[in-house]
């Protein structure tokens, strides 16, 4: 045989194999083979697959094959089965002169004169078989009769994929999901801002949720999964679905159609549509939306939400538990920024620590922003091992003051904690030993920082509007 074909032969079993590693459609995959080996043996070829009764062959995909041809329709049973049955090659070098092949009058009307037929197998069973129609007739060639039985267990393949792929789709939608699966720490990218304003809600009242949990498939067809419906939120802790509907009634029409073919499916799931007026009701209460009484400022952005900073805060509380193992240190809040991770941060120490406080003003004069001490350490921290914790570090003035104070009681050592660095605005160079987050040169509120005395009270950080 010439070398030229084969080497046809070995491309295409590439290309194919290649193409099983794709997302490619069943489909696509079909064609690729199917015209393939039609090119790579000058002829025509088909790809017939037993139907879901098991009784039938259809034609799926065919290459070269007269129209005329197609439309005699599927298979007879017996026969065709038999054929494949014998899980053998089934090779018809003259079609004139096969008794038992079906159709032969139409297969000469084609114009074709030699056939080769090969099974494909799955696990150890057929399930259809590819054909090969040539228009001279032909004994097949053992390389040739291998090829396509390569072919063939690619084929076999790729149909298998097909179904694994199904079933885990399936399996993924149904499963009760874990802790650790849930993707928080990502930046989540929402779609919609009002996706982005209800996890701020959500966050507000301390509930753990999940952006675009999964994809549940509510339609398929022969070729697989036609639609899949993505609920914007899973809340685990009341193993609870969200669907926000803020958008025109059209379109809650139609989510309330997937909503209900979801529910048919998918018995188990709790799933609930949160209306615009319910949503726009629970943004006023929070203090913006259009409900809301705008008066003076309000949030612009949620920065870091509560769960995340009480995540960070522990984490900072274990760094500075092991590195002062075996001390006990003095943490020493400077009011009235730092409240709230100043109880936080001291709450999730797991070594023994003292507490203090101090606080200051600071004011504008000739000499530039001056920095006095309205009420100083209780303590005597001679010896000690301080750690002062602030809420921001900005310019660094405030603390440069501080630590320079310190320092004149004579410490053992004297490190610094802050929650937030916004480093652009830093005019001293101070080092600092546990940061919690870097946030931009924008004026933070929220989790004991103030704005005018307000918003302390936000569990979150959050942008001033
Ligand atoms: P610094 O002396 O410029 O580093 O200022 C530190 C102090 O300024 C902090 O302890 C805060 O009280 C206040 N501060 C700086 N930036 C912000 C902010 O964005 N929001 C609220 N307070 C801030
Ligand atoms: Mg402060």
């Amino acid at each position: 045989m010439a070398t030229a074909k084969v080497r046809d032969y070995y491309k295409l079993v590439r290309r194919a194999t290649a193409e099983l590693d794709t997302d490619s459609t069943l489909e696509h995959f079909s064609t690729t083979v199917i015209r393939g080996i039609a090119r790579s043996m000058d002829g025509a070829a088909s790809l017939l697959l037993l139907d879901s009764t098991g009784k039938k062959l259809v034609h799926s995909t065919s290459w070269k094959l007269p129209q005329s041809y197609l439309k005699k329709g599927v298979l007879d049973a017996k026969k065709s089965i038999a054929e494949i049955a014998k899980q053998q090659p089934m090779v018809v070098p003259d079609v004139r002169r096969s008794r038992r092949l079906q159709y032969r009058e139409e297969t000469l009307q084609a114009g074709f004169a030699s056939i080769l037929g090969v099974p494909i197998m799955a696990d150890s069973r057929p399930i259809g078989s590819i054909r090969v129609y040539l228009t001279e007739n032909k004994e097949f060639t053992n390389n040739e009769i291998e090829f396509v039985l390569t072919m063939a267990s690619l084929m076999s393949l790729a149909l298998a994929k097909q179904t694994w792929l199904k079933e885990t789709r399936d399996l993924a939608a149904i499963e009760p999901m874990e802790p650790k699966q849930l993707p928080k720490l990502k930046k989540v990218r929402f779609v919609h801002p009002s996706e982005e304003e209800f996890a701020g809600i959500l966050d507000f009242y301390n509930i753990e949720w999940v952006y675009e949990p999964r994809a549940f498939p509510i339609n398929w067809d022969k070729n697989g999964v036609t639609q899949m419906f993505t609920p914007d939120f899973y809340l685990p802790r009341y193993d609870l679905y969200v669907e926000l509907t803020t958008m025109k009634q059209r379109s809650v029409t139609a989510k309330n159609k997937k909503l209900r073919l979801l529910r048919q499916l998918y018995p188990s799931i709790r799933i609930t549509l949160l209306y615009k007026k319910d949503f726009e009701r629970m943004l006023a209460r929070f203090g913006y939306g259009p409900m809301a009484q705008a008066k003076g400022h309000g949030v612009a952005e949620v920065l870091f939400p509560a769960a995340q900073i009480q995540r960070r805060v522990r984490a900072l509380a274990k760094n500075i538990s092991k590195d002062y193992e075996g001390k006990v240190p003095l943490m020493v809040g400077v009011l009235r920024g730092v409240l709230c991770f100043m109880a936080d941060l001291i709450r999730n120490m797991s070594i023994p620590i003292n507490v203090d406080l101090m606080s200051l003003t600071s004011y504008s004069s000739d000499k530039g922003e001056v920095v006095r001490i309205t009420k100083d350490i209780a303590m005597n921290i001679e010896g000690r091992h301080v750690i002062m914790v602030e809420d921001i570090i900005d310019t660094g003035i405030t603390l440069n003051y501080l630590l320079n104070h310190l320092q004149s009681k004579k410490p053992e050592s004297l490190k610094v904690c802050t929650l937030l660095d916004k480093k652009a605005r830093r005019l001293l160079e101070i080092p600092l030993d546990y940061v919690g987050f870097e946030v931009p040169d924008q004026f933070v509120i929220g989790y004991g920082l103030d704005f005018k005395e307000e918003y302390r009270n936000l569990p979150f950080i959050g942008l001033l509007e």
